[in-house]
């Protein structure tokens, strides 16, 4: 990871076929030069596509966008770190909110998977945020920061400067919704205090936004204080939408 310069990464969901992706890919290829890092997290079937596709010299990195705790064993449908290694992965989304809310995953098992990816070698993006009933009751920072605590017990001893962080918040997820330029302002300040806590302040986490980041809000997005890049879902899946995206993010 470059800690200069920003990170704009994709998160394609539960979308794609092999024709399809081809095209994207191709695409997607292309943000490597660009000027910020770029990582494409695809669903598992498509990995050994996207490694094909986008060889190390398009200097866009592989992800996945979910993983077991558990190394290896009778875990059937289960996929492990190593398997995705294996494809060319480097990065693996984890505690994403649609896996928390409609898997039942919760912040220890988060942190369990974070650490399992540190252990093989990987990079997790971790992902924390808010619904709208937490945010109405004032209590962003402390649901926020209860999900980065839980992920600080897991991983504590193993390579903290492999670990990326993503605010997402429920509500801007796929929505439409943004969040404010102030209301992100605030998150990114507290999570970049809890980093330096937790992490110590030679180590310089990447924190991420997302949601609804569109090619039309993220220079606005990427230019609040502690943002350092984007998780893109919906405008990832459209290629002139994520390379503008990318463009804002390296400032071009
Ligand atoms: P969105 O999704 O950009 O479609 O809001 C972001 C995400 O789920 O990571």
């Amino acid at each position: 990871m470059n800690v200069n310069k920003k990170l704009v990464v994709g998160n394609w969901k539960m979308n794609g076929s092999l024709a399809g992706n081809a095209e994207l890919l191709g695409s997607v290829g292309k943000a490597g030069v660009l000027g910020c890092e770029v990582v494409v997290c695809v669903p598992f079937p498509y990995l050994l596509q996207a490694s094909q596709f986008l060889p190390s010299q398009t200097g866009v990195g592989i992800g996945a966008q979910n993983v077991s705790e558990f190394d290896d064993g009778a875990y059937t449908g289960e996929v492990s770190v190593r398997m995705l290694a294996d494809l060319g992965c480097r990065y693996v989304i984890v505690g994403h909110s649609e896996r928390r809310s409609l898997f039942h995953e919760d912040d220890r098992m988060v942190g369990r998977k974070a650490a399992a990816v540190l252990r093989a070698g990987l990079l997790p993006i971790v992902c924390v945020g808010e619904t709208l009933a937490e945010r109405s009751d004032g209590l962003t920072l402390e649901v926020v920061t209860r999900q980065l605590d839980a992920v600080a017990a897991e991983v504590d001893g193993l390579a903290a400067e492999r670990v990326v962080l993503a605010y997402e918040p429920v509500w801007a997820i796929g929505s439409g919704l943004t969040a404010s330029v102030a209301q992100v302002k605030e998150v990114h300040a507290a999570v970049r205090a809890w980093t330096l806590r937790a992490f110590g302040d030679d180590v310089a986490t990447k924190v991420l936004y997302g949601g609804s980041v569109k090619p039309g809000n993220a220079v606005e997005l990427f230019a609040v204080p502690n943002v350092d890049g984007g998780l893109i879902g919906g405008a990832s899946l459209v290629a002139s939408d994520f390379l503008a995206i990318c463009r804002a993010a390296a400032g071009n």
